[in-house]
C-alpha cells in the first residue's frame, strides 16, 4: 500500500514507520522531524552486499554513498554491515573517521579537493583517492611525495552516457564538471601522466553516469564503455587496471507511480555486461566497486512536519504551510523533485484534495510540492512527507536561521535520537561580536 515497506496504518489511523506510531514521535521529539527506518536501512545494505556476493563471488565491494544521508550513525551502520563509504568532502572524511571507518574502505571524490582535503586523506590513509582532474593528480603527487606515502587513485572517467534523468543529476555527459572526458583524449592523457608519476599508483577507474535513473540500459553500456577503455590502456601502456568503480545512480520510488527495477536486476544486467565485455576482450574480471546512496538511505525515512496555516485562495489554489521547508527539504526548490505526502493522524482516510504544500522560509518557491494528493488537512495535524532519507538532511540549511530538526533512528518499535535538534544558541554559536 505504501511505497516504502517500513510504512504501516495502526489502528488509531496513524502512520507508523519501524513499528513506531508517528504521532507519538512527533509528542516526544516535535517538529519537523527526521524519522528513518534503521531496519530497512540495514537491509538495503545487505541486499546490495548479498548482490555483489552472488554476481561477482564477492570481487566487490558495496561503498554507500554518505553525501546522499551522513552522520555518525549511518557511517558505523555502514561499518558494521561491512560496506565502504564514498564521501566527497574533508566534513564527511571527518565523520567517517570519527566512528573509526576503516580507512582502506573509503573512496574520496570531488571535483576540488583542497590541498588540505587531500593531505588528510593521505594521512588517514584512505584506501583510493578518486581523482577528477590533471591539476589535481600533480597536487597529490606532490603532496605524497612530501609525506612520503603513495597515493591509491583511481581516475574519474565521463563515459559519455546520456542518462535520462534531471540536468542537475546528470553526470557521465561531456559537459559535465567532474571527470576526464574519454572522447577528447583527455582520459587517456591522465592515464599516461599517472603512469609516470612516482607517488601515485593508479589502480582502477571511476564513473557515476547520474542519479534516479530507472533504466539498465545505460549501466550496461556505461560498463561496457569503462571495461574497454581498461583494455585500450592495456594496449597502449601495458598497465592492466584491477579496479572498477561504476558508481551509484539507482532509482527510487518517490510516487506511487514510479516502478524503479529491484536492485538485482540492475546487478543481473550490469554483471552479464561485465562477464561477456572481459571474456570478448580477454581481461580478468577486475574488483567491482559500486556506490549506492539514495536507494540505501531515501526509502528508509521520512519527514514528519505540523501543519500551521491552511489558506484557500478560491479558483487558484490551497497552500498548506509547515514547520518547515526548504531547509530541511531543498529538493522541489532546487528541482521540481516529487514526493508522496499524507496527513500521518489521518492516514487511513481518503485523499479528498490536491494542495501546495508550503515551507515556512521567507521565499515564495519555498515549496515542497504542488499538485499533491492530500486528505483534508487543517492546521495541527501532521503532516509526513515520505521517502526523504537521501538529500534531505545532508542538503539541509539554516536559512532564515532556522534551526536544522533532529534525526531518530526506529526500529522495532524503538525510537533513539542520532542527530540532535539544533538550539537557538547552536545559531549564533560561531557569531563573533
Ligand atoms: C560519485 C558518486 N557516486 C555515487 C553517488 C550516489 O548516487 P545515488 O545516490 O543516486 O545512488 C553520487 C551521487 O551524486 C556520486 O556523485
Amino acid at each position: 500500500m505504501f511505497i516504502s515497506d517500513c510504512l504501516g496504518i495502526n489502528d488509531k489511523g496513524n502512520l507508523t514507520i519501524g513499528g513506531c506510531d508517528t504521532l507519538e514521535l512527533v509528542q516526544r521529539y516535535a517538529t519537523p522531524l527526521y524519522v528513518m527506518d534503521e531496519q530497512q536501512l540495514r537491509e538495503h545494505c545487505r541486499q546490495y552486499r548479498s548482490s555483489i556476493e552472488k554476481y561477482y563471488g564477492g570481487n566487490g565491494l558495496v561503498a554507500y554513498a554518505s553525501k546522499s544521508f551522513c552522520c555518525k550513525a549511518v557511517c558505523r551502520l555502514a561499518m558494521e554491515e561491512g560496506l565502504g563509504l564514498d564521501v566527497v568532502s574533508g566534513g564527511e572524511l571527518y565523520t567517517a573517521m570519527s566512528v573509526g571507518f576503516p580507512a582502506q574502505r573509503i573512496f574520496f571524490h570531488g571535483n576540488n579537493k583542497t590541498p588540505q582535503e587531500l593531505t588528510e586523506a593521505l594521512e588517514y590513509g584512505v584506501g583510493q583517492i578518486v581523482v577528477d582532474n590533471l591539476t589535481e593528480l600533480e597536487l597529490l603527487n606532490q603532496l605524497a611525495k612530501s609525506q612520503e606515502r603513495v597515493a591509491r587513485i583511481l581516475l574519474r572517467v565521463k563515459p559519455g552516457i546520456d542518462a535520462h534523468t534531471h540536468n542537475f543529476i546528470r553526470t557521465g555527459q561531456i559537459d559535465s564538471k567532474f571527470g576526464l572526458a574519454l572522447e577528447t583524449g583527455e582520459a587517456m592523457q591522465a592515464v599516461k601522466a599517472a603512469a609516470a608519476l612516482d607517488w601515485v599508483q593508479l589502480v582502477g577507474l571511476h564513473c557515476h553516469i547520474g542519479s534516479q535513473i530507472f533504466d539498465i540500459a545505460p549501466f550496461e553500456e556505461t560498463a561496457r564503455v569503462m571495461l574497454r577503455f581498461m583494455a585500450q590502456i592495456r594496449e597502449e601502456t601495458g598497465l592492466e587496471l584491477t579496479m572498477l568503480n561504476l558508481g551509484g545512480g539507482f532509482g527510487i520510488q518517490y510516487l506511487p507511480e514510479h516502478d524503479p527495477k529491484p536492485y538485482e536486476t540492475y546487478m543481473d544486467g550490469v554483471s552479464r555486461t561485465v562477464h561477456s565485455e572481459c571474456e570478448k576482450l580477454g581481461m580478468k574480471i577486475p574488483f567491482i566497486v559500486i556506490e549506492p546512496g539514495r536507494s540505501v538511505s531515501g526509502p528508509a525515512g521520512i519527514t514528519l512536519y505540523r501543519v500551521g496555516s491552511v489558506k484557500e485562495i478560491p479558483g487558484v489554489r490551497t497552500y498548506v504551510s509547515v514547520d518547515g521547508g526548504m531547509t530541511d527539504n531543498p529538493r522541489y526548490a532546487l528541482y521540481q523533485a516529487e514526493y508522496e505526502m499524507l496527513v500521518a493522524n489521518k492516514a487511513s482516510q481518503p485523499k479528498t484534495q490536491k494542495v501546495t504544500v508550503a515551507g515556512k522560509c521567507c521565499e515564495s518557491g519555498d515549496l515542497l510540492g504542488e499538485n499533491i494528493p492530500l486528505q483534508q488537512a487543517v492546521p495541527g495535524d501532521v503532516l509526513a512527507v515520505l521517502a526523504t532519507g537521501a538529500y534531505n538532511y545532508s542538503m539541509s540549511s539554516n536559512y532564515n536561521r532556522l534551526p536544522k530538526p533532529p534525526v531518530v533512528f526506529v526500529r522495532d518499535g524503538k525510537a533513539r535520537v542520532v542527530v540532535k535538534r539544533e538550539t537557538l544558541e547552536d545559531l549564533i554559536r560561531n557569531d563573533c561580536e
